[in-house]
C-alpha cells in the first residue's frame, strides 16, 4: 500500500472503500455546495509572513483549554452515523483521540450509546446535544453529566435539516432501503458490505432506551426536526441545567457570540456545520478575529481544515482550537482507528513543520502578524 501523506490521499481512499451513498452523506453539503467548497478554499485568503531568525528548536503544539492542556489545538468535531463508515466507528474516534491527547466529541445521533463510548475512551469527552424536545434533552443531559463527560455542546443551527441533493438522489436513510442501485452500489464494495451485513444497520443508539426508541422519533432526528422553538430563554434553561463547561455550536456573529457569553456559556464554536445546513453561510475561519474581539470567552471553529496550516491560520486570527470534521472521518472510513490516528498524525507534523517555517516555538507566538490578507 502507498503511503498516504496528505488528509487527501485518505479522502480519496475512503471514497475507494464507501458505497456511494454512504460516501455522499459524509463528503456532501446543501444545495449548491458553494459554502462547503468555500470552507475548503477559504483559508486561501491568507498568506503567511514568517519571522525570520527565531530559536525554534524546542517547538510546543499543546495548548490549553480551561486550563487542561491538550496535545494539540485540535478536537474531533461531532459527527453523527459514524456506524455507516465503520462499525464501531464512534469509540474508534474516541480512542485514537484520546491516544493523541486531545478532546473527542460525540453526537446525539451516534451509534453507540454515550456510555458505551465513556467507557471506551478515558480521554477528554464532550457530548454534542441536538435538542428533539426538552424533555429528551433532559434526559440526555443527565446521562452525559452521569457518565462524566467533561463539557456539553448546544449545536443551533441544525433546527431543520439542510437541503443535501446528493442525500435525496441516493435516497439516504435510515434504515437503508434495499433497492436495485443501493445493492449494486454495495457489491461494488464488498469490504464495506462484509462489515455492514457482519454487524447489522447502525441504529441510534442513544435513544434505544428511551421514548424516542419510535421510528418516528428517529426519522425526526435524521431529518433533523429539532426543537425549532429553542431561543435564548431555552440556552438559559439549559446552561442552568449543565453545570459543567458548555459550548455553543454553529455561532457565524459577534452579537450572538456576546449573547452567550452573557449568559454563561464557556465557549462558543464558530461553525457553518461543514456547509451541510444553509448554504450560502458565511465561512466560519473569517467570522473568527471578529468574534474573538467582541468576547472574553475562548472561541473555537471548524470547517474545510484538510491541513496544518489551515489550523495554524484559525489560531493566528484568535480561536483557541480548531475542529476536525471530515479530516478525521476520511481516515476513520479508510482505515478504522489507524486511519483516524493517521490523519491526526499528518495534522501534527504539517503543524508542527509550520510552527518551525513561522518561527513560532509555540501556539501562545501564533498572531495575526503572521498572516496577510
Ligand atoms: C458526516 C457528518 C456528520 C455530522 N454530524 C454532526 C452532528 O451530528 N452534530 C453536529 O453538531 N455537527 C455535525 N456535523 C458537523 C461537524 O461537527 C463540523 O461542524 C463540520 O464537519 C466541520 O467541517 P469539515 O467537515 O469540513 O471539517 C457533521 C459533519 C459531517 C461531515
Amino acid at each position: 500500500m502507498t503511503k498516504r501523506v496528505s488528509i487527501e490521499d485518505y479522502r480519496r481512499a475512503a471514497h475507494r472503500r464507501l458505497p456511494r451513498m454512504v460516501f455522499d452523506y459524509v463528503e456532501g453539503g446543501a444545495e449548491r455546495e458553494r459554502g462547503l467548497d468555500r470552507n475548503v478554499d477559504g483559508f486561501e485568503r491568507w498568506q503567511f509572513r514568517p519571522r525570520r531568525l527565531v530559536d525554534v528548536q524546542d517547538r510546543k503544539p499543546a495548548t490549553t483549554l480551561w486550563g487542561r492542556e491538550h496535545k494539540l489545538p485540535v478536537y474531533l468535531s461531532p459527527t453523527g452515523l459514524n456506524g455507516l463508515s465503520r462499525p464501531g466507528g464512534d469509540a474508534m474516534l474516541a480512542r485514537a483521540a484520546a491516544r493523541a491527547g486531545i478532546p473527542f466529541a460525540l453526537s446525539t445521533a451516534s451509534n453507540m450509546s454515550l456510555e458505551e463510548v465513556a467507557r471506551a475512551s478515558d480521554g477528554e469527552k464532550w457530548f454534542q446535544l441536538y435538542v428533539l424536545s426538552r424533555e429528551l434533552a433532559e434526559v440526555l443531559v443527565k446521562r452525559a453529566q452521569a457518565a462524566q463527560y467533561d463539557a456539553l455542546i448546544l449545536t443551533v443551527d441544525a433546527h431543520v435539516n439542510g437541503y443535501r441533493e446528493r442525500d435525496m438522489r441516493n435516497g439516504f436513510a435510515l434504515p437503508v432501503r434495499y433497492t436495485p442501485r443501493t445493492v449494486l452500489d454495495g457489491t461494488l464494495h464488498p469490504r464495506w458490505s462484509m462489515d455492514f451485513l457482519r454487524t447489522g444497520v447502525p441504529k441510534l443508539e442513544n435513544f434505544e432506551t428511551m421514548e424516542a426508541k419510535s421510528p418516528e422519533a428517529q426519522a425526526a432526528l435524521l431529518r433533523r426536526q429539532m426543537d425549532a422553538g429553542f431561543d435564548w430563554d431555552a440556552l438559559a434553561w439549559l446552561r442552568d441545567l449543565w453545570p459543567g463547561k458548555l459550548m455553543v455550536k454553529g455561532i457565524l456573529r459577534r452579537d450572538d457570540a456576546e449573547a452567550c457569553a452573557r449568559l454563561g456559556v464557556d465557549a462558543v464554536i464558530v461553525s457553518n456545520h461543514g456547509g451541510r445546513q444553509l448554504d450560502g453561510n458565511v465561512t466560519a475561519v473569517d467570522q473568527v478575529a471578529e468574534i474573538c474581539g467582541a468576547v472574553d470567552i475562548p472561541v473555537l471553529f471548524d470547517g474545510g481544515i484538510r491541513r496544518g496550516t489551515d489550523v495554524i491560520k484559525g489560531l493566528c486570527l484568535g480561536a483557541s482550537m480548531a475542529g476536525l470534521g471530515r479530516a478525521a472521518l476520511y481516515g476513520l472510513a479508510a482505515e478504522g482507528e489507524a486511519g483516524v490516528s493517521g490523519c491526526i498524525d499528518i495534522l501534527r507534523d504539517e503543524i508542527d513543520r509550520a510552527m518551525a517555517l513561522l518561527g513560532a516555538p509555540d501556539i501562545a507566538s501564533l498572531g495575526p502578524d503572521l498572516l496577510d490578507g
